[in-house]
């Protein structure tokens, strides 16, 4: 019998050295896309495939991330009183749905360091992990077939997405057999290959479902650069005892954790919104035009 799925953990722990000055003292998971926090998109995708005990890694400066995700009484009362109804919902949902746990990471020591921090919660259960500045295409059904596929398979899910040959030593990259459409056996996983001798242009992209074997691996891992335990390190010694399935993702991927790719994703999801298009597409395109007739002159 599978072990159901309930807990997803969220590493939210890391310093977001590429925003500085601006993570100083404010997460990049709080950052807005428009309104709304990136750490939210994460968290409404897992309310939507069910899961609602969310186990955020946190550390230093990342408080904002706790406020966010507590119910605010006097907030709801104030908006209650002035008829915002909108806005009321908008802060009330989330916070009465959501079970967050908050496990601290007393230093950053990478990210498979952060995963294994959340061992003492997770126990010896199926777990999903998400990354806190990785957010998918509303309405993605990513979350929903890797727990089909869990459930039907038993054992531990990746996400894959497929990026640009001249992109893949960005990424760690799968080499993979498809079983089903979409769906693969992991062989071996690449961290940041060249181009020339990357195994595929599938790379591991934020979404995880792990059995419990992770955090014996995590603890077999050795530090690498930096001094960082590297989640991908302990994947590939997972590999070497269990089947490890992926699963490539239909639809856009949105990386936060950049500057340009931040406001890329607050470009695409400003001109999906119509109240904000009617403005902003008139604006974006006489801004493009002056810019290039700006590089365009000799
Ligand atoms: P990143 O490498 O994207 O985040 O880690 P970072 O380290 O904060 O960013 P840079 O590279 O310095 O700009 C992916 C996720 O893992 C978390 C981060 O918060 C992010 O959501 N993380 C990373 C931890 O929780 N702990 C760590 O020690 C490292």
């Amino acid at each position: 019998m599978v072990q159901k799925i309930r807990k997803a953990v969220l590493p939210v722990a890391g310093w977001g050295t590429r925003f500085l000055p601006a993570t100083k003292a404010m997460p990049k998971e709080m950052f807005p896309i428009i309104d709304k926090p990136v750490i939210q998109f994460i968290v409404e995708e897992l309310l939507e495939a069910g899961i609602e005990n969310v186990i955020f890694v946190t550390g230093r400066h990342k408080r904002p991330i706790e406020h966010h995700f507590d119910i605010n009484r006097d907030l709801e009362n104030h908006l209650q009183e002035a008829g915002k109804e909108e806005a009321l919902n908008s802060i009330r949902y989330i916070s009465h749905m959501i079970n967050p746990i908050y496990v601290r990471q007393k230093d950053q020591l990478g990210l498979g360091h952060a995963v294994l921090t959340s061992e003492p919660v997770v126990g010896a259960e199926p777990f999903i992990v998400s990354l806190g500045d990785i957010v998918l295409e509303k309405g993605s059904k990513t979350l929903c077939d890797m727990i089909d596929l869990f459930n039907r398979l038993g054992k531990s899910v990746i996400a894959l997405f497929e990026v640009e040959n001249r992109e893949v030593s960005k990424y760690g990259i799968v080499k993979v057999k498809e079983i089903e459409e979409g769906v693969y056996i992991v062989e071996d996983l690449v961290e940041k290959p060249s181009p020339e001798t990357a195994p595929s242009n599938l790379a591991i992209v934020g979404r995880y479902i792990f059995t419990p074997r992770i955090f014996d691996k995590l603890k077999e891992t050795q530090p690498g650069k930096g001094g960082e335990i590297q989640l991908t390190d302990a994947m590939r010694l997972l590999l070497e005892e269990e089947v490890l399935y992926a699963y490539r993702i239909e639809g856009k991927v949105f990386d936060t954790g950049n500057p340009v790719d931040y406001l890329k994703t607050i470009c695409e999801f400003a001109l999906k919104r119509e109240d904000i298009r009617e403005e902003l597409l008139p604006y974006l395109q006489e801004t493009i035009s002056r810019y290039t007739q700006l590089i365009d002159k000799p």
